[in-house]
């Protein structure tokens, strides 16, 4: 059920897979080659050391890791091309619920990677019984805002002074978005 192949373009063919604590190094590449235009949209800075921890204990149950593993063609070196969470939460009034967030690394943006890949995190969402998937994005992503919208997320409301940005220095909206399964 977590595990899917898909093409991109007829051409690229891409495994998705629940990421595991071997990955950590390709995670840490895909996140350390990002470019601004991507880091612009992800609001925390990444910590090799952080990320090194969280993906040396997975708990599955806390929260989903997915990894979309793809072969380069130049180096024919296996890569993460792109990387998506869910994250479960407890108690008995959240616990229909589960936060997504998702990157794709910027040589496979604009490809249908990204929609697919939120459309399997909400398959495995629905297939664990959830009825709720929610999100918070920058109100200038207007990519992933259109990806999200077009998969049936709504915008819930705007979060303003939501995030600081380590890069641009700037506080900036957020907007909440969910989808009912
Ligand atoms: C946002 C992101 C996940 C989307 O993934 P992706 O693989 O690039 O997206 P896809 O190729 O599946 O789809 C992109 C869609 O956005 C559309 N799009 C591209 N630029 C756009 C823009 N400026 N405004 C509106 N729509 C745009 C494309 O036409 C396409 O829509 P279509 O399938 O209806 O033609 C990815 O670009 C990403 O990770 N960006 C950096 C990090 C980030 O923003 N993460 C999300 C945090 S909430």
């Amino acid at each position: 059920m977590y595990e899917k192949d898909v093409t991109l373009n007829k051409q690229t063919t891409i495994h998705l897979r629940p990421g595991e604590t071997r990955d950590f190094e390709m995670l840490w590449t895909m996140l350390s080659t990002l470019s601004e235009d991507s880091l612009q949209f992800l609001h925390n800075r990444f910590i090799r050391d952080e990320i090194e921890t969280g993906m040396t204990h997975i708990d599955y149950d806390n929260l989903l890791p997915i990894v979309a593993v793809v072969k380069d063609q130049a180096t024919g070196k296996t890569r993460i091309a792109a990387f998506a969470t869910l994250g479960f939460q407890r108690g008995e009034s959240r616990k229909h619920r589960a936060e997504f967030d998702i990157i794709v690394h910027d040589s496979y943006q604009g490809k249908g990677l990204g929609t697919v890949l939120t459309q399997h995190m909400l398959d495995i969402a629905r297939e664990k019984g959830l009825k709720k998937v929610y999100l918070k994005t920058n109100t200038g992503n207007q990519r992933a805002i259109h990806v999200y919208e077009k998969l049936g997320f709504k915008i819930e409301g705007k979060l303003i002074m939501e995030h600081y940005h380590y890069l641009t220095q700037q506080y900036g909206d957020d907007y909440r978005m969910a989808i009912i399964l």
